[in-house]
This record gives C-alpha cells, sequence and structure tokens, in this order.
C-alpha cells in the first residue's frame, strides 16, 4: 500500500485546506464531541453547525438533555432529519450521566457500551474528543481507502479491514495520527468525494492506486437487460 508517507501527506494538506469547523476547535469537550458526531451522521455540516451550537448552549452537560422531555428533544432537533436520533442521544446522556459522573467516557469500550452509540461514534468521541490514537471509519473513508490502497473506484460494503488499512496509513507520532483521522475524512469529503474526484486537488494523486491503474471505473452489479 501507499504506506505511513501518505498519511503524513495527507496530515499536511488538512493544515493547510481543512474546514474551521466549531467542533474541531480547541477545548470542545466529550459531550460537544458526541453531540456533533451524532448529528454529522446523517446531516450536512452547514445545517449542524446552527441546531448544535444551541443544544450545547442550552444542555451544556448531558445531564441536562437526560433530564428534558423526548418532546422538547425532538423539537429542538428541528430539522436534522432522523429524529430517533434526538431520543438516543437523550438516552446516552441519561447513561453517561448514571454511569460516569456526568462525563462522556474516553474509552472505545466503555463508549460503545453506551445505548446507541455505534463504532464509528465511540472512536470519532475517542480521537477527536480525546486525542485517542483511534482509527475513524465513515463513508468518506472508506471511500478514500478503496482508492488510494485498493485501485478501486468506490467502496464495497463497509469491511473490518478498513480498519487495518487505516492504521497502516496512520503516523507513527501520536498527535499526528489523531490529526491523521480527521484529516483523511476530510480528504473524503472535499477531494475524494463520490462520483468525480477532483484527483487535480488531491496530495496524493501520485501514490493512489487507483488513478495508478488508471482510474477504472466503478464496477457496479451486473446488470439485468
Ligand atoms: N469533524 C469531525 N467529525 C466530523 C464529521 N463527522 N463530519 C465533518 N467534520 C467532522
Amino acid at each position: 500500500g501507499p504506506g505511513p508517507e501518505a498519511g503524513e501527506v495527507i496530515v499536511d494538506w488538512f493544515a493547510t485546506a481543512a474546514r474551521d469547523l466549531p467542533w474541531r476547535r480547541p477545548g470542545v469537550d466529550g459531550w460537544a464531541v458526541l453531540v456533533s458526531e451524532v448529528m454529522l451522521q446523517q446531516t450536512p455540516v452547514a445545517r449542524v453547525e446552527p441546531v448544535w451550537r444551541e443544544w450545547l448552549a442550552r444542555w451544556p452537560a448531558p445531564s441536562a438533555l437526560a433530564a428534558a422531555s423526548p418532546a422538547e428533544v425532538i423539537r429542538a432537533w428541528g430539522k436534522l432529519g432522523y429524529p430517533r436520533r434526538a431520543l438516543r442521544l437523550r438516552e446516552a446522556a441519561a447513561a453517561i450521566a448514571e454511569r460516569h459522573g456526568d462525563v462522556v467516557p474516553s474509552s472505545v469500550p466503555d463508549l460503545e457500551a453506551l445505548p446507541g452509540i455505534g463504532t464509528y461514534t465511540a472512536r470519532a468521541v475517542a480521537c477527536f474528543g480525546y486525542g485517542r490514537r483511534q482509527p475513524v471509519v465513515d463513508t468518506n473513508v472508506r471511500r478514500v481507502v478503496a482508492r488510494l490502497v485498493h485501485g478501486r473506484a468506490e467502496a464495497a460494503n463497509a469491511r473490518a479491514a478498513d480498519l487495518a488499512d487505516i492504521a497502516a496509513l496512520a503516523p507513527e507520532d501520536d498527535d499526528r495520527a489523531v490529526r491523521f483521522s480527521v484529516a483523511i475524512m476530510e480528504l473524503g469529503a472535499l477531494v475524494c468525494v463520490a462520483g468525480t474526484p477532483r484527483c487535480g486537488a488531491c496530495p496524493v494523486r501520485e501514490r493512489c492506486a487507483w488513478r495508478l491503474a488508471g482510474s477504472p471505473a466503478h464496477e457496479g452489479p451486473a446488470r439485468r437487460v
């Protein structure tokens, strides 16, 4: 594969090209990161930003959200979509208040044990909220790995191997490895996008297995005639 040098290049690219998003700023706590990740999973950044600010102003700690009624929480979710997420976040908040003294846990197993928190969200909170070295694999990251490492146009279904691929790309230095996790996600969101990627703007285009293979088209499922 392209190896850790590609990861270093992606971290350097992130320093110059990343969006300045409020949940990535220094001093944001685990709770703020958890709320952001649940909102961002199925809703674009621009729509999440104002609602995320409102939620944290209104419910600055998990116990505060847990004390709100389900109806209030759904109303505050507004137009983010998939409102069941709001109720699941409230359930997780209640468990954090009860089991963890109102502090979002920092270990992946503790996070995964919370109701409604999957492996993506658990890793994202550990990494972005607490600076833990963790591979964080979402749809964007899977697509980057499919192209950069495996030479395929698009990601296949979720593969357990993606975690190992990401770990192999991550820089050795722990701080840079933490930044790498968000950097490769950003690369997939801004440059290595679904459909036609913006390879001219890609910092690792010279090392990309897909480009080196001549950018073959996506092999979809066999079509019936
Ligand atoms: N930064 C950290 N996590 C993110 C996400 N899920 N989407 C966009 N930016 C992020």
